[in-house]
C-alpha cells in the first residue's frame, strides 16, 4: 500500500486484513467460526491432546529443534516448573502491592535468556509456578512447590489450592489450555513476532506479548465478564442493564471480535466444558440467559455490526467454575499462550526479517513546505 493511500483512518490504524506474517501455526476463518490449530480442527485438537501434547506439536510445526514429544516435554516441563519455583522468593519480595499479572510479568522478566533448558520451556514452566504463588500471596497463604512429575494443568491446580483436583478439573482446565494455545495474529501474537524479529530473543517475545495481552480489549475481558454478571445480578436485572451500558457508550465485555463475525467457535468449547464440570449449575444458567439478552441487544442497538459471543464470554464462567481467583484470569490465559507465542517466536526466528512497517504522516510540515 503507498503513503495516503489507506482505505480508513480506523482499518489503517488497527491494520485489520493486513497479513503479517505467514504460519502453520494457526488459521481463523472469520466468516465460518472455524479455528484450525497446527493441521487439526479445534474440537478434535480438544479431544485428542492435553496442554503438553499440543505445546509439542505446535512446536515440531514450527520446526523446532530437536522436536519435542509430549512425553520428552512433560519432564522437560516439571524441571522448569522445580527451576521456576526457586525464583518464588525474590518475585513475591519484589512485587508487594502487584496484581497477579503485574507480578507474572516481574516474573518472567526475572527468566534469563541464558540456561540448561531451553528458554521456551523455561518460559512455559515458569508461568504456573508463579501464577499459583501470586495468587496464594493475595489470600495470604504460602507458596505451594511443584511436583516434576504431574501434568502442567494438574499441577498448577494444586500448586493454585494446595491440594490435588479431581480428574474432571483437570480435563476441564486442559481444554482451556489446549483451546487458547494459538490464535492467528492476534495482538499479543504479533507482538511476540515483532520482538523476535529484532532478535532480542525468546523472553523477551515473551513479557512483551504478556504486556499486549493484560490489555482489556484482549486477553482482560473475562474479569469484567464476572464483573457484568455480578452487577446483573438477577434475570428481571438483565435487559435493562444491558440497555443501559449499551446506551452509555459501554462495551459489553465478552462480545465482539475483529476477525470473528459469527460465534467464536472457542466460546462451545468452553460452554461444554463448563457444563460437563458443573453439570450446568445455576451460574452458567444465569450466564447464558445473559449471553441471550446481551445478542440482542446488541442487535438491536447496533444493527449493522456483526457482533456476537467471543471466547472471553464463557473463559470467565470456566474458569471461575474452576476456582481460579478473578485477578489471575489474565496470567491463566497467558499459561497457555505462552505455547503458541514461544511456537511464533520461532517461526519468525526463521524467517529471519526485521519487522518494520511504515507510517503516513498526518502531522504539521515545517512553514516553508506548506506554504509551497
Ligand atoms: N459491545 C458493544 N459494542 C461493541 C462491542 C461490544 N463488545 N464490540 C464492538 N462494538 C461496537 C463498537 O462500539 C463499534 O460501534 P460504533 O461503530 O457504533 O461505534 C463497532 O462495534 C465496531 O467496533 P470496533 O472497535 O471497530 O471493532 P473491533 O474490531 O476493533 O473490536 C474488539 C474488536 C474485541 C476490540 C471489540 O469487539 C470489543 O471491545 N469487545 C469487548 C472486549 C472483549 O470482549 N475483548 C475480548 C476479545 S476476544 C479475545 C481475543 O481473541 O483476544
Amino acid at each position: 500500500m503507498s503513503e495516503g493511500r489507506i482505505p480508513s483512518r480506523a482499518s489503517a490504524n488497527g491494520l485489520d486484513k493486513v497479513v503479517a506474517a505467514e504460519t502453520a501455526l494457526s488459521s481463523v476463518d472469520g466468516e465460518a467460526g472455524r479455528l484450525v490449530i497446527a493441521g487439526y480442527d479445534l474440537e478434535e485438537l480438544v479431544a485428542t491432546h492435553d496442554f503438553e501434547a499440543a505445546t509439542a506439536l505446535l512446536w515440531r510445526v514450527a520446526g523446532r529443534e530437536p522436536a519435542p514429544s509430549a512425553d520428552s516435554l512433560r519432564a522437560q516441563l516439571g524441571e522448569a516448573r522445580v527451576m521456576a519455583f526457586r525464583l518464588v522468593p525474590h518475585l513475591l519480595a519484589s512485587t508487594k502491592g502487584l496484581t497477579v499479572t503485574e507480578g507474572l510479568r516481574a516474573g518472567l522478566a526475572l527468566l534469563s535468556d541464558d540456561g540448561d533448558l531451553a528458554p521456551e520451556i523455561r518460559a512455559v514452566g515458569a508461568v504456573p509456578v508463579f501464577v499459583a504463588a501470586l495468587c496464594r500471596r493475595e489470600k495470604g497463604e504460602p507458596a505451594v512447590a511443584p511436583v516434576p512429575h504431574h501434568g502442567h494443568a494438574a499441577d498448577f491446580l494444586r500448586m493454585l489450592r494446595g491440594e490435588p483436583a479431581s480428574a474432571a478439573e483437570i480435563d476441564a482446565l486442559n481444554a482451556y489450555l489446549v483451546t487458547v494455545t494459538d490464535h492467528g495474529m492476534n495482538a499479543s501474537t504479533f507482538t511476540a513476532r515483532v520482538i523476535a524479529s529484532t532478535r532480542a530473543g525468546m523472553i523477551s517475545s515473551v513479557v512483551g506479548a504478556l504486556c499486549a495481552l493484560k490489555g482489556p480489549l484482549h486477553g482482560g475481558a473475562p474479569g469484567p465478564v464476572l464483573d457484568m454478571l455480578d452487577a446483573i445480578g438477577t434475570r428481571d436485572n438483565i435487559a435493562p442493564w444491558l440497555k443501559r451500558e449499551i446506551a452509555k457508550g459501554e462495551r459489553l465485555m465478552g462480545f465482539g471480535h475483529r476477525v470473528y463475525k459469527v460465534r467464536d467457535p472457542r466460546a462451545d468449547v468452553f460452554n461444554k466444558a463448563v457444563t460437563l464440570l458443573t453439570n450446568g449449575n445455576e451460574r452458567v444458567l444465569f450466564a447464558r440467559d445473559v449471553e441471550r439478552g446481551a445478542l440482542a441487544a446488541l442487535r438491536e442497538a447496533k444493527p449493522d455490526q456483526r457482533l456476537d459471543t467471543n471466547m472471553e464470554y464463557y473463559t470467565a464462567v470456566l474458569l471461575e467454575a474452576l476456582g481460579i481467583p478473578r485477578s489471575a484470569v489474565t496470567a491463566v490465559f497467558c499459561l497457555s499462550r505462552v505455547a503458541g507465542w514461544t511456537a511464533h517466536v520461532m517461526e519468525q526466528e526463521r524467517v529471519g526479517r526485521l519487522i518494520r512497517p511504515q507510517s503516513v504522516y498526518v502531522g504539521e510540515w515545517p512553514n516553508d513546505e506548506a506554504a509551497a
